[in-house]
């Protein structure tokens, strides 16, 4: 097969992309929707409303099981180590995110049991008694991180208590988790891969003894009823060769690490992003203290601005075409679900945030397909109830240092380190 792959100079470690990838994907979108980016391992941007949905609808081509990918940039030295510390924990097997039907269809119907947005409700009060406590100390006058001390914190103890983590091991769990998230796209040093796997093993051994005590002793969470969830006679029809009812103790573990991944920093990021907006445009904030019924709408504009989880992998099966540009098999595609967000032949004046657009459910932000987010009812909840006490409390806030833009290192999760705000009345 001739290769007429378009190369694109992007350099997705330059710190000025990760800060503003907008004008960049505006450029690709216009000239070259499926382009090659020859950056470590190599990889195809796909920039697109249209292209990004049709990568997510059609699974067999491009399948999520990107495990021939992981880790295949560290050295081998190190890689050994990595392998030995994994040997010694709990097996991360392929679910969810990193599986393809049939183990994905059959993760899901289970997991899905878990997730309703009925099971997201009952953490409604949860959620506003952690965000009034988180909020006693934004007082007129005070300066706070709001990464710190709001965003951070909300969506780590909202999890805890979705999965009854026990209140004296609430620390830990907060370690595990951001040691799960920091081996995502992040530059990491050889001490902190290997500090981060070991950690993964103890968030393993934590759950597996969870998942032990919940199977004599069940109760209402989401670890006992992804441990006692099964599948009936009819949904299992048709998962030929794959008879397995119930989630193993391995598959459980990889799906709460996924939970962790996919489902805190999220939360944190479109929260924090979301400050730095109504700091700068404050006319959305004194609409929702005066009329809170918009706050769903507003959640959704700033989903799709912000769109937190940018981008997400997909691997070709076989050779095949996409808008115009042959991606040969065994390659590393990328959805950039934040540029299909801001291309503007769907969403009109793409960088204007309009919470009244009349599309908005055309957003990417939660994924599309069978891969579509499984927390996105906890997640939209938890960001209204966010909103609402947010804006009861703090009458009006300033940037408290409006020339700091501290970004992480991974265009893929976009994160303000921090975000000093100065509560003014
Ligand atoms: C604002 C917050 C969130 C955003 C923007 C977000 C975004 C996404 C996106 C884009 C995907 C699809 C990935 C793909 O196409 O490969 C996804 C999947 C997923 N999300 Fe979320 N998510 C959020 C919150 C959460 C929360 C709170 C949880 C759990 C408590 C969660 C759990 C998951 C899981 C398990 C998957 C995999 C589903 C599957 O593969 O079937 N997410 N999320």
């Amino acid at each position: 097969m001739s290769d007429d792959r378009v190369y694109s100079s992007v350099d997705p470690t330059d710190p000025g992309f990760i800060a503003c990838p907008f004008p960049t994907y505006e450029r690709l979108r216009a000239e070259t929707p499926v382009s090659y980016v020859p950056h470590g391992r190599g990889f195809w941007f796909v920039t697109r409303h249209d292209l990004v949905l049709q990568v997510v609808s059609d699974p067999k081509t491009f399948s999520s099981d990107v495990r021939s990918l992981a880790f295949d940039e560290f050295p081998p030295a190190l890689l050994q180590q990595m392998a030995e510390i994994s040997r010694a924990g709990v097996q991360n097997v392929p679910t969810l995110l990193t599986a393809d039907p049939p183990v994905h269809t059959r993760n899901r119907r289970l997991v899905s049991r878990a997730f309703t947005p009925r099971a997201a409700k009952e953490h409604e009060p949860f959620m506003r008694g952690v965000c009034r406590e988180l909020l006693s100390k934004f007082v007129p006058g005070s300066t706070v991180d709001f990464v710190h001390d709001f965003a951070v914190p909300l969506p780590v103890r909202v999890i805890a208590e979705a999965l009854a983590v026990p209140a004296d091991r609430a620390d830990d769990f907060k370690r595990w988790s951001d040691a799960a998230v920091a081996l995502i796209g992040s530059k990491l040093s050889d001490e902190e891969v290997l500090r981060s796997l070991r950690e993964g093993n103890e968030l393993g051994a934590f759950v597996i003894e969870q998942i032990q005590h919940r199977r004599s002793n069940p109760g209402g969470d989401l670890l006992s009823t992804l441990t006692h969830a099964r599948l009936s006679d009819d949904e299992t029809a048709d998962l030929a060769g794959d008879a397995a009812r119930q989630l193993s103790d391995g598959e459980i573990y990889s799906i709460i690490r996924q939970v962790l991944v996919a489902g805190n920093e999220t939360t944190t990021n479109l929260l924090t992003q979301m400050m730095v907006r109504f700091a700068n445009e404050p006319q959305w904030w004194e609409l929702m203290r005066s009329d809170p019924s918009v706050i769903p709408a507003v959640v959704e504009e700033s989903l799709r601005m912000i769109t937190p989880s940018a981008v997400n992998q997909r691997i070709t099966t076989r050779d095949v075409e996409l808008g115009g540009v042959t991606i040969p098999a065994g390659e590393n595609v990328l959805v950039i679900y934040l540029s299909a967000d801001h291309d503007e032949r769907v969403f009109p004046e793409p960088e204007r945030f309009d919470p009244t657009r009349p599309n908005l459910a055309e957003h990417l932000a939660f994924g599309r397909g069978i891969h579509f987010c499984v927390g996105a009812s906890l997640a939209r909840l938890e960001v209204r109830v966010a909103l609402e006490e947010l804006t009861r409390a703090i009458g009006s806030f300033e940037l408290a240092d409006p020339r700091h833009e501290e970004w992480n290192s991974t265009f893929s999760l976009r994160a303000l380190r921090r975000l000093p705000l100065r509560v003014t009345s």
